[in-house]
């Protein structure tokens, strides 16, 4: 990745669906003078994102593209981030699949954040299932996305202790709250 040269930061797109805790905490990091990274567009696939707040609070503009009605809705997607000069994509809790395609347009450029320690639990309730399975730690991952789930390079993660009287509402809260420190880090990392 491109090391940072002056003051300019990274055009930045952050991917959501649901409540947006991790983008309202890169909009926070964006804003400080060490971050690389610029939040420049908000995206989502619903406009029931409790996220979306964020972009009126914060001044960001904010696009929701509809994945059931419109075939050409990723076509329309790139277009949008080339329109608004985005160079970089997070994803913080988007629940769509992105194609091979898209992805091969953004090649190395987008990121995600998945709770748990992969490649352990790639997909959906992995706090459940860590907890089915008696797991003693868990945690927080930052990958690079590629077209197969969960399954790019590993930026950074963080491991947490699973303790004895854990719910998966506990084990929540406790590796979100990880993935907010987490999240920032990577970036960090990446570009510098
Ligand atoms: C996080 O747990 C993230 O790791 C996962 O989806 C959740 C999103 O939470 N991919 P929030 O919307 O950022 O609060």
């Amino acid at each position: 990745m491109e090391k940072l040269t002056g003051l300019k930061k990274i055009r930045t797109a952050v991917f959501i669906s649901g409540t947006g805790t991790n983008l309202k905490n890169l909009i926070k990091f964006s804003k400080l003078k060490k971050s690389p990274i610029s939040i420049n567009l908000i995206i989502s696939n619903t406009n029931k994102a409790k996220g979306l707040k964020y972009a009126d609070q914060f001044g960001i503009k904010k696009k929701i593209f509809n994945f059931l009605k419109n075939n050409d809705v990723e076509k329309n997607i790139l277009a949008f981030l080339i329109n608004h000069k985005i160079s970089f994509i997070c994803l913080a809790g988007f629940m769509k699949i992105l194609s091979k395609n898209f992805i091969k347009k953004f090649n190395g450029k987008i990121i995600n954040i998945h709770p748990s320690l992969l490649p352990k639990y790639k997909g959906l309730n992995t706090h459940k299932r860590a907890i089915k399975n008696l797991d003693k730690f868990t945690g927080c991952t930052v990958h690079y996305v590629t077209a197969k789930l969960d399954s790019g390079k590993i930026i950074m993660q963080i491991k947490i202790k699973i303790a004895a009287k854990d719910n998966t509402t506990s084990l929540t809260k406790k590796v979100l709250k990880k993935e907010h420190e987490l999240y920032p880090a990577a970036i960090m990392k990446i570009f510098n």
